[in-house]
């Protein structure tokens, strides 16, 4: 892929993408910004070792718009960006090289905000932090929000809760036998909250720790082997709380719930498969929509970290995902491509307020 050509910023309508190196500690970052239309664009640094230039930025370019969609739908007064650091991050990670993206950062000039990602951890932006203003997701000791998957999970469950109630005609998930895979930050404080709920739930994860974690602290999760047998269980929602790509053709097929509503990050493995659920009478509460929680409760940050105010914040999910299931409904649509729309429309709207000369 070529920077300007057909699968590049042309295609994808960036504002600007900014390349940066720096040989001595080893950098090397794109940093893609898609829209300041509502504010500084606001995403994550992504830390890891691609096979090749053309994928960090195929990469770059996609969560950079992901971010656009994600924070305009979260209310934010924020656009979208996000940057990539190519390289392994254990090895690769240092105090300089973190420091020296930290002043390229700081170079924008406050038009990107960066925060956490795969590969990237609170104590990373600490050290970010001392060359740039312009970067969340600190620790709570230096005026962070901490541990953004707290929000992140109440966000999903807000969601959850609105797809029970389209669905079944109450904000609840008691009485309803959720399915979840991945016990990891966000899964378990789902966890919680559904169990609190007074939902059943069942779940399944790869690591041998998140499983002890579940039967010592909810010895009432029901714990299965895998994602197959979690998704062919008698659940009435599943959580994707794992990887990408949860919703394969597959897995849509397969699939025994009647409502999807999780953490993870692009779940539709490809363009088309809300179809599938659709045709296959399940309702779909978009993944950027339901688990935005956590790019408020770092966003907070910009304004000087509360935890009450950001959480109300995420609990604003629920009508957001309320608003996009009727719309979904009223113009036979996909809730994905309702929520594309919204999106859209919320950038359009205030972001031409931008474009009134204040004098
Ligand atoms: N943490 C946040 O604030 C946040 C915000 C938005 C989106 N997300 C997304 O939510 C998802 C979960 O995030 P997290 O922070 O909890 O990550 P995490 O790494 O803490 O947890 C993921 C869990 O999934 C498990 N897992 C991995 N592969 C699996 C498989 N094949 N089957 C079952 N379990 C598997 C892992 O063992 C781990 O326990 C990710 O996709 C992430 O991108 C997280």
């Amino acid at each position: 892929m070529g920077v300007f050509d057909t699968d590049g910023i042309d295609a994808s309508g960036h504002e600007q993408v900014v390349f940066c190196q720096d040989r001595q500690s080893g950098l090397k970052a794109i940093i893609g910004i898609y829209s300041t239309a509502l504010g500084p664009a606001l995403g994550g640094t992504r830390f890891y070792p691609y096979a090749s230039e053309a994928d960090a930025l195929a990469d770059v370019l996609k969560l950079s718009r992901g971010m656009a969609y994600k924070n305009a739908l979260a209310g934010l007064d924020l656009g979208g960006g996000k940057a990539v650091i190519w390289g392994d991050p254990g090895p690769g990670k240092s105090e300089a090289l973190l420091r020296t993206y930290g002043r390229f950062v700081e170079s924008l000039h406050g038009r990107y905000y960066t925060a956490c990602d795969v590969g990237t951890y609170v104590p990373d932006m600490d050290v970010i932090a001392r060359e740039t203003r312009y970067v969340t997701g600190r620790s709570v000791e230096h005026g962070g929000a901490g541990d953004s998957s707290i929000l992140t999970a109440w966000g999903v469950f807000q969601g959850m809760r609105a797809a029970a109630e389209h669905t079944w005609g109450a904000p609840t998930l008691r009485g309803r036998t959720v399915g979840i895979a991945g016990l990891g930050k966000v899964g378990k404080y789902l966890a919680g909250h559904l169990i609190d709920d007074g939902a059943t739930v069942v779940a399944t994860d790869v690591s041998e720790a998140a499983l002890a974690w579940a039967r010592a602290t909810y010895p009432q999760i029901s714990l299965v082997a895998g994602v197959q047998e979690l998704i062919t269980a008698d659940i009435d929602v599943y959580a994707p709380c794992a990887l990408g790509g949860a919703l394969d053709d597959d897995t849509v097929q397969a699939l025994a719930a009647k409502i999807v509503a999780g953490a993870a990050n692009n779940q539709l493995a490809h363009p088309g498969i809300e179809k599938s659920l659709a045709e296959r009478g399940i309702l779909y509460a978009p993944d950027y929509v339901v688990n935005a929680g956590g790019v408020i409760q770092v966003a907070d940050e910009i304004e000087g970290f509360n935890f009450e105010r950001a959480k109300l914040r995420a609990t604003g999910i629920f009508e957001t995902t309320k608003r996009i299931l009727a719309l979904a409904a009223e113009e036979d649509v996909s809730p994905a491509v309702a929520a594309d729309r919204l999106a859209e429309q919320r950038m359009a709207e205030v972001g031409r307020l931008r474009t009134i000369y204040l004098g």
